[in-house]
């Protein structure tokens, strides 16, 4: 589908010029209609017999925008229920990129009589396919919608993203590794991956990964899994070890929270419950990228911010109160023995110090350690060659 495209006029303005914030909600609306208009018809839910009245709102404004701007709409379908459904919107200024507003609506769908009903499968159609990012296959598994991007044949790999980041940070490694299958899903209420409200914990990551693994006939993997990803793998281990053949762990670390992190992840749920994804953005976009990234690459930051604040609310959360809620990995990492294992860290990493890189490593019995200069708590995204090589000649170690 063609992008959707508004222009914004005089009398959606405020005194000081600027697009005024009901009038927001306004264009919403109005680039859902349009997708709509070119999609199944605007009859769609007469005929259906099934109506959405918006449940929730949050929408976080980001940059002004002035009459005659053109403002450029997508859509994504983050949680489809029986009855209910959430879509994330966003207006980006035609003329620079610039993210203008982000904003998440949860509907439920009724019929005349006011009566809960099925979400009508036009809705799925139609709005998964409205520009959010690249395009990837959407496997279902354990009731959510995951979105995967798939490449290459041999051997598995599975990579599993950072919080509260999503599959494209694998690009560079996964597109340096011919002869393998690669395999990189947006994880549970991240990307473009299904949000729902609640259910989140480690264990059910894990299970998401072991059921998609299932659904795609793959035996055993190696793990390649960044900070939050690596808590997933632990979890993974934990639930099917004899299903992982080898073992990247980046930027992570098996201790569970301290008290005060657990007291950070709470107050970090109730800012992004009040402000949006913003809030997680300002708080950890200074600390994960080390010094010189951001004159190297200036869209890496602008990018990051992106898939940061696109992120959903309910995600964000859930995801927070997994980390919270995880359990000690220290206990597993003796019992690793046998387990190829690569520990990768950024030389800069403020999240992960190197020296909590190192400790991991040498806590493991036989694993390899490899710093990554340059780099801080995205390696891949910060030093992608550099990166990507290092996890190559892990994997051609493996045979
Ligand atoms: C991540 O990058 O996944 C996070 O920094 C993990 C965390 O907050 O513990």
């Amino acid at each position: 589908m063609a992008p959707i495209e508004l222009m914004v006029y005089p009398d959606e303005c405020d005194a000081y010029g600027h697009l005024n914030q009901a009038s927001f909600l306004s264009l919403f609306e109005r680039a859902r209609w349009e997708m709509l208009a070119r999609g199944p018809g605007l009859d769609v839910f007469t005929r259906e017999g099934a109506w959405p009245a918006l449940r929730r709102t949050l929408i976080d404004y980001r940059a002004s925008a002035l009459p005659g701007d053109i403002l450029v709409f997508a859509q994504a379908l983050t949680h489809r229920g029986r009855t209910s459904f959430t879509m994330r919107q966003s207006a980006t200024r035609k003329a620079d990129g610039a993210l203008v507003a982000s904003a998440e609506f949860v509907f439920v769908c009724i019929d005349r009589e006011g009566r809960p009903v099925e979400v009508p499968q036009a809705i799925d159609r139609n709005v998964s396919d409205s520009g959010f990012r690249a395009p990837a296959d959407r496997i279902s598994v354990n009731g959510v919608g995951l979105a995967v991007e798939l490449e290459g044949d041999g051997p598995a790999v599975l990579f599993l993203h950072g919080f509260p980041l999503d599959r494209t940070m694998w690009r560079a490694p996964a597109e340096s590794l011919a002869g393998w299958r690669r395999i990189a899903p947006d994880l549970r209420g991240m990307g473009k991956s299904d949000a729902p409200d609640l259910g989140y914990s480690m264990s059910t990551y894990a299970g998401d990964l072991l059921a998609l693994l299932d659904r795609l006939e793959v035996e055993r993997v190696v793990l390649v899994g960044l900070s939050m990803g690596g808590y997933i793998a632990f979890e993974m281990l934990r639930q099917a070890r004899h299903r992982i053949r080898g073992l990247v762990l980046m930027d992570t670390r098996a201790e569970a929270d301290s008290e005060e992190g657990r007291r950070g992840r709470e107050a970090m749920i109730a800012s992004v419950r009040e402000r949006g994804t913003v809030a997680v953005a300002d708080a950890m976009l200074p600390k994960l990228l080390a010094p010189g990234t951001p004159a190297r690459d200036p869209g890496l930051v602008a990018n990051l911010r992106r898939i940061v604040s696109d992120t959903p609310v309910s995600g964000v959360v859930g995801a927070l109160t997994a980390m919270r809620d995880r359990p000690d990995s220290t206990p597993l990492l003796a019992t690793l023995a046998g387990l190829p294992t690569l520990v990768v860290g950024g030389e800069d990493d403020a999240i992960i110090p190197p020296a909590a890189t190192r400790d991991l490593a040498h806590a493991i019995p036989g694993a390899e350690l490899s710093i990554v200069p340059g780099a801080g708590h995205v390696p891949p995204l910060e030093q992608p060659g550099i990166t990507s090589g290092v996890i190559r000649e892990f994997l051609q170690s493996l045979g």
